[in-house]
């Protein structure tokens, strides 16, 4: 992998853990942790300058995704950083900012999540759906719309693929590795 996607800010570079991926097109700069075995799709930008970025181990950011943060202020003394835990499906062209999510979820393709909402585990967020400031997503449901609304209890199929979409893309991104 090379790494020209990874640029600083302040002096601070991305920081990698293990056999992640990052496309090529990805642009990743500043203050970012990656855990091990995480992928970053095509079009990925990813902006930890005005606050912190990590993401957990085995998480998959898809083509398009937007992540950033928002600064500290006298209104909002930390700021909003983002965190995404492990495991987690973000899809195609979403826009995380300054929020927090947990383990084993899934982001459908297109959702918008805004500052200082927090995605206990085990979530799925429909295609398209916009989760508003502030607003907690209960462990369990799915949720759609905008803004979003809690739709129904999560099937045990569902839940069940929200980790199994997590192990789908590390065998993925292995494949991407291999092949240099
Ligand atoms: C929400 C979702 C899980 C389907 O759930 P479901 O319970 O099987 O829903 P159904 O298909 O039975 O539809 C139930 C209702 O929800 C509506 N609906 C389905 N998906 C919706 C969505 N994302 N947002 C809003 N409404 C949605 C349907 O139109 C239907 O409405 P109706 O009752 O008025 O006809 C699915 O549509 C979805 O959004 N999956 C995310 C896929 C994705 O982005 N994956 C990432 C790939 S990288």
């Amino acid at each position: 992998m090379n790494k020209y996607h990874l640029r600083s800010y302040r002096d601070v570079i991305p920081k990698l853990g293990a056999s992640v991926y990052i496309d090529e097109s990805a642009v990743l700069v500043g203050d970012i942790s990656i855990a091990d075995d995480v992928s970053i799709w095509p079009l990925v930008a990813a902006r930890g300058d005005v606050n912190t970025i990590s993401i957990g181990a085995r998480t998959n950011i898809q083509d398009g995704t937007v992540l950033h943060v928002t600064r500290r202020s006298a209104g909002n003394p930390e700021g909003n950083l983002l965190s995404i835990g492990e495991d987690v499906t973000v899809g195609h062209k979403c826009m995380l900012h300054g929020c927090v999510l947990g383990n084993r979820i899934l982001v459908g393709m297109g959702a918008i999540i805004m500052d200082g909402a927090i995605v206990e585990s085990d979530v799925f967020i429909g295609a398209g759906s916009l989760v508003p400031p502030n607003k907690i997503l209960k462990s369990g449901y799915l949720y759609v719309g905008n803004p979003v609304k809690q739709a129904r209890l999560l099937k045990e199929s569902e839940s069940a693929f929200l980790k199994q979409s997590a192990i789908n893309y590390v065998e993925l991104k292995n494949e991407y590795l291999e092949q240099g």
